[in-house]
């Protein structure tokens, strides 16, 4: 199979299997390429009846379309060329990324509040549906709203802004309010079933931290927060790869993190990202609707510096 053909595979559905033995591998629980790819052999013949010969290569092929195969640095070069890029509608903040979020990646944006993370992750759900020479993918959005701030009139005002059918452009945000962390998780295991089936390219969970903050709080709950934090990451790193979907978290950081001593994620920078790998971006106020956005440890790019302006339509260049 050649890489090309290889990518398209995105769940059990595309392995090439016939009907009834996705039925039989459903049955059994391996509903996902990971569940396949991970599956023992014998296992995974016997229980579905099928030759252990049948079953090995149905497992390579799992593997290979989650990318667990070796591959040289040309192929690797050439896959990340396929890298999606979706535009915050902002040509500095866009160079800042390196030409705006990209699928595959994890991208988040922190700061304290009103710094203008729920207004981009507004403005990347209207982008991430533009046709691919306006800096979107022709996807859909799925929205995780852990705080209850989504605006469709936002979307609405963003929508017309830039050209597009507001209409339409709502009827392609799938919306889900995330009441509980654990409630949060549910949604994004379920969006595992979701985000192939509705071409959805950009994921958002604003804020990722809110609820896993606010239920286990203080210095003595850090520890089960953060595990359950990394797991919850973990989770969407792997939709960002496997799916190659942009998923956009946000994280409020407070701006003064020695009022609430011992809570490291509290702390500037928050750390969230610390051990997954993605692009973080911290956002600060300037004058009057002036933001700043700092990018900090991304291996790929430069720590520099932009400035872009909340207006009506959305997110934008200052105008000189
Ligand atoms: P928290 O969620 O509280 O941490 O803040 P946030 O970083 O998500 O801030 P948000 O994206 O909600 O930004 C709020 C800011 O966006 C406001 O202070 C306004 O300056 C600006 N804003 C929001 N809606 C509009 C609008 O309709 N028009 C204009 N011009 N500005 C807006
Ligand atoms: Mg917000």
């Amino acid at each position: 199979m050649s890489s090309a053909e290889i990518r398209k595979i995105r769940r059990v559905e595309d392995l090439g299997l016939s009907t009834s033995l996705i039925n039989k591998l459903r049955e059994a629980g391996y509903r996902t390429l990971e569940a396949i790819a991970v599956a023992n052999v014998n296992e995974l013949a016997s229980i579905v009846g099928i030759p252990t010969p049948t079953a090995q290569r149905i497992i390579n092929k799992a593997r290979e379309a989650l990318g667990l195969r070796f591959m040289t640095a040309l192929e690797l070069k050439k896959e990340r060329l396929h890298i999606g890029r979706v535009t915050t509608s902002s040509k500095k903040l866009d160079e800042l990324l390196g030409g705006g979020v990209e699928t595959r990646t994890i991208t988040e944006f922190f700061g304290e509040y009103g710094t203008g993370k729920t207004q981009i992750c507004h403005q990347l759900s209207v982008n991430v549906q533009l046709p691919k020479e306006k800096g979107g993918l022709e996807g859909r959005a799925l929205y995780i709203d852990a705080e209850g701030t989504f605006r469709w009139e936002r979307i609405d005002a963003m929508a017309r802004a830039v050209g597009l059918d507001p209409d339409k452009v709502m009827e392609n945000i799938i919306w889900a309010r995330a009441i509980s962390s654990d409630h949060q998780m549910a949604i994004v295991e379920e969006a595992m079933d979701l985000i192939p089936k509705e071409n959805i390219r950009l994921l958002v969970v604003d804020s990722v931290t809110g609820h896993f903050r606010a239920e286990y709080p203080g210095r003595e709950n850090l520890a089960v927060r953060q595990q359950k934090l990394n797991r919850h990451l973990h989770q969407l790193g792997r939709i960002a790869e496997i799916y190659d979907v942009a998923v956009i978290v946000t994280n409020q950081v407070m701006a003064r993190p020695d009022v609430f001593y011992g809570d490291p994620t509290t702390a500037v920078g928050g750390h969230i990202l610390a051990h997954a790998p993605g692009v973080r971006i911290q956002l600060r106020r300037g004058r009057g609707n002036r933001r700043i956005a700092r990018i900090v440890d991304a291996p790929h790019l430069p720590e520099s510096e932009a400035v872009f302006i909340i207006t009506d339509e959305g997110i934008r260049d200052i105008e000189e």
